[in-house]
């Protein structure tokens, strides 16, 4: 059974085809960039318009198979930048018309759990989502993907970004900072934002735009002790949440999981606890098509469906509301 999955919740329109065993076929995509600012949803929507019948042809090209071979279509239904969302779940839409097949909604920040979960062979990980615009600490309990610590307020790459175009090293800023912070020769002190379970990130992101201006700092420092204090954060919470939830896996999703200092430092953590760390390929880490794909077979599997005559986005949809129908 061949599931091709599109996602196209922000800047990323992708499309991945999975077999039933999970075995991954194609994972193409393309990404809206800008030189300045963030993501404007209307044109985001229009490079996806754009880009949607390319990433098509070329996913069925890299699985070497025809539109008739897929038997389910699925689609990144929640949540998201509803202008975005709608262009996945129209095309998602026209192909199970067309192919007579059925398909499923799937959510977002799930899907990047369970493509961990499928590449990396863990069973039952806390996943440290850590993305542009998401932040999330989840773990499976009582068939729901719980969230014990998230953001209070912007993503930490959206964080990571502004700061780096602020010192004008333009987008996407992460991997920017990333390789000022192995230059740096001192720590510099910023506010440090655990609140119970969450995190935030506007109060450190205002303290190192304000050393900036004062010019008193480099910035290699800066990035560094960015980098240094912000993944400290995310490592507490997601400690917090492998030690009350008695899990012994922590698995990385998300784009700025790519950053190596942050992978270090789970990794440090999590030896020193008796648990271990995971973190799938670049590709996967970052949004993808597969993992929509990947979900949905699940769910489908688990006998979810969806009605491709009215199903619609739902861009406000939470990890926890989902029920888990499918572990
Ligand atoms: P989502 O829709 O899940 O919130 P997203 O649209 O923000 O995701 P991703 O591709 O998951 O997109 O992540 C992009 C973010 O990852 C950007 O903020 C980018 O700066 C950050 N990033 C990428 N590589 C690194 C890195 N090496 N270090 C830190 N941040 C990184
Ligand atoms: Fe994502």
């Amino acid at each position: 059974m061949l599931c091709l999955g599109i996602e196209s919740t922000a800047h990323t329109y992708g499309i991945g085809i999975v077999d039933n065993t999970g075995r991954i076929l194609a994972n193409e995509k393309a990404a809206y960039t800008t030189d300045k600012g963030g993501i404007h949803p209307s044109k985001a929507k229009e490079h996806h318009l754009t880009a949607a019948p390319g990433i098509l042809k070329q996913a069925l090209r890299k699985a070497n198979i025809s539109l008739d071979n897929v038997n389910l279509i699925a689609f990144s239904q929640s949540p998201g930048l509803a202008p975005c969302l709608v262009v996945g779940k129209d095309n998602a839409v026209a192909l199970a018309k067309k192919l007579l097949i059925p398909i499923v909604g799937v959510n977002h920040c799930i899907a990047h759990l369970e493509i961990g979960r499928l590449l990396t062979r863990t069973k039952d990980p806390v996943l440290l989502y850590a993305s542009g615009a998401n932040t999330q600490v989840i773990a499976y309990q009582g068939r729901k993907y719980r969230i014990f610590g998230e953001t209070l307020d912007q993503g930490v790459g959206n964080a990571l970004d502004a700061f780096a175009r602020y010192m004008g090293l333009g987008f996407p800023g992460g991997p920017k900072l990333q390789e000022l912070a192995k230059q740096a020769k001192q720590y510099i002190e910023l506010p440090y934002a655990v609140k119970g379970m969450d995190v935030s990130f506007t109060g450190i992101l205002t303290s190192l735009k304000d050393k900036y201006d004062s010019g008193k700092y480099s910035r290699e420092d800066l990035a560094y002790s960015a980098q240094e204090t912000i993944f400290a954060m995310l490592v507490e919470v997601s400690e917090r949440a492998i030690a009350h939830c008695q899990k012994r896996e922590l698995l990385l999703g998300g784009g700025v999981a790519c950053n190596t200092r942050l992978q270090e430092m789970c990794r440090i953590m999590c030896s020193e606890r008796g648990a271990k760390c995971y973190a799938p390929e670049h590709q996967f880490l970052v949004d993808n098509g597969a993992m929509i794909a990947w979900s949905g077979l699940l769910m489908y599997k688990a006998g979810v469906r969806d009605d491709a005559s009215i199903v619609d986005i739902r861009p406000a949809v939470r990890t926890d509301d989902v029920e888990v129908v499918w572990r």
